[in-house]
């Protein structure tokens, strides 16, 4: 097949994708392709992004340091500033260690692999497809357990028995903002003598104390091996962290390919980390204000007869089925002002196409309490366009990770 066909049956499908242009900042309104919105599918979840001191730190760093890292950490892209995150990082989440990596992306397939050799991972139906693909490229051996299903874990874990095992998950899902059972998961690992990796990506600066994440607000800090974050979204910058022991940082730096072959971060982007870091332990009522603006936004959405899944945190899907109806919602809402992305398949499993709503502390009560009456007049429209499409019960999981590439 061509790549026009296959185009063609993308769109034929609903699954086309294209790129939307914002103008400015990730600021809680931007313009969209050239119409203004409420911007509510960002992950800029503390307004950090476009932060003046943030942005100074950045600009600042570029003009002290440079622009870009110049090579891998391993050969000369090793810099002061660096360093100087890892050990903010570490201290601000409790750990002995701190590595930077690229970007999320790079730090799961890294991470999952440099872990997995010679063993079994056991890995969430719901990961990231980040961790999918640390899977293949550790090419170990796999198992998928159930969303949230520590039994089904355990019997996975029984099934390994006497190889290395790796247990591998968000802390919070990045497409239903529901949180993983950590608490159960590390004691089933610690009956077992299995790795716990987790993804912190979207829990670093929206849940726990001060915004340190499910690990902290748990108290799990000693029983989780590795603690992966992100810098692109809370901390409103780009690349990614791993805090750890100093022997597991060791051997990351020693064994994670995306770290050891890939250039390093830029100063730009991690001064601005750095002074977003340093804003988030200043100002931890940013965090309060994210919960309760979440909170409030699930209430509306509830008040308008939506169902909001699980989600206890700043992410809130509004699953909708048919990937052309999740599409056509979007467009609805969007003609009215407000932008919530629609998720489709294969970043979602089939049938679960959905608008994943993002709130994000800048965001005002009256913005969300009025964004949700435009998304449920947007969800009720789509119904009645095409009443027995959507909103079918998505009973489809099945456990396929390959089918959550993002
Ligand atoms: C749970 C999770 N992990 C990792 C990543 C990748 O992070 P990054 O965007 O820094 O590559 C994402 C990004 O969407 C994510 O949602």
């Amino acid at each position: 097949m061509d790549i026009e066909q296959r185009l063609e049956e993308l769109k034929d499908r609903g699954l086309y994708r294209r790129l939307r242009m914002i103008s400015g900042p990730q600021g809680p309104r931007v313009v969209l392709d050239g119409e203004p919105v409420l911007l509510l599918c960002s992950n800029n979840y503390l307004g950090l992004a476009d932060h003046p001191r943030v942005r100074q730190a950045a600009a600042d760093a570029a003009m002290r340091w440079g622009v870009g890292a110049g090579a891998s950490r391993l050969v000369s892209g090793s810099m002061t500033i660096h360093r100087r995150l890892e050990e903010s990082l570490a201290e601000f989440k409790g750990a002995e260690a701190c590595v930077l990596f690229g970007s999320g992306y790079l730090a799961n397939t890294g991470i999952v692999a440099a872990l997995a050799q010679d063993g079994v991972v056991l890995s969430d139906a719901l990961n990231h497809a980040s961790i999918v693909d640390g899977c293949r490229l550790a090419r170990a051996e796999t198992v998928v357990y159930d969303h949230a299903d520590v039994e089904h874990l355990e019997w996975a874990l029984q099934e390994a028995a006497g190889r290395p095992a790796t247990i591998v998950t968000d802390t919070v899902f990045s497409m239903d903002g529901d949180v993983a059972p950590l608490e159960e998961i590390c004691e089933v690992a610690r009956a077992y003598g299995a790795r716990v990796v987790v993804d912190e990506a979207h829990g670093m600066g929206a849940v726990g104390p001060g915004g340190r994440g499910l690990v902290a607000e748990l108290g799990l800090e000693d029983e989780v091996d590795v603690v992966v974050g992100t810098l692109g979204k809370a901390l409103g910058s780009y690349g990614a962290y791993a805090c750890c022991s100093r022997a597991m940082a060791k051997w990351l730096v020693n064994s994670a390919r995306t770290l050891i072959f890939s250039t390093a971060l830029p100063p730009p982007a991690v001064a601005g980390a750095l002074a977003a870091l340093e804003l988030l332990a200043q100002e931890p009522r940013r965090v309060d204000k994210l919960q309760a603006g979440a909170a409030a936004l699930r209430a509306e959405l509830e008040a308008h007869g939506l169902d909001v899944g699980d989600s206890c945190t700043q992410i809130v899907p509004l699953v909708i089925g048919g990937a052309q109806e999740a599409m056509r919602a979007c467009e609805l809402a969007l003609e009215r002002g407000v932008f919530a992305q629609a998720i489709r398949p294969p970043t979602v499993p089939e049938g679960t196409s959905r608008l994943r709503l993002a709130v994000m502390a800048s965001h005002t009560k009256t913005e969300l309490r009025d964004a949700a009456r435009v998304l449920a007049e947007a969800i009720d429209t789509v119904a009645a366009e095409a009443p027995s499409a959507p909103f079918t019960a998505p009973a489809l999981f099945d456990g396929e990770a390959d089918a959550l590439a993002a």
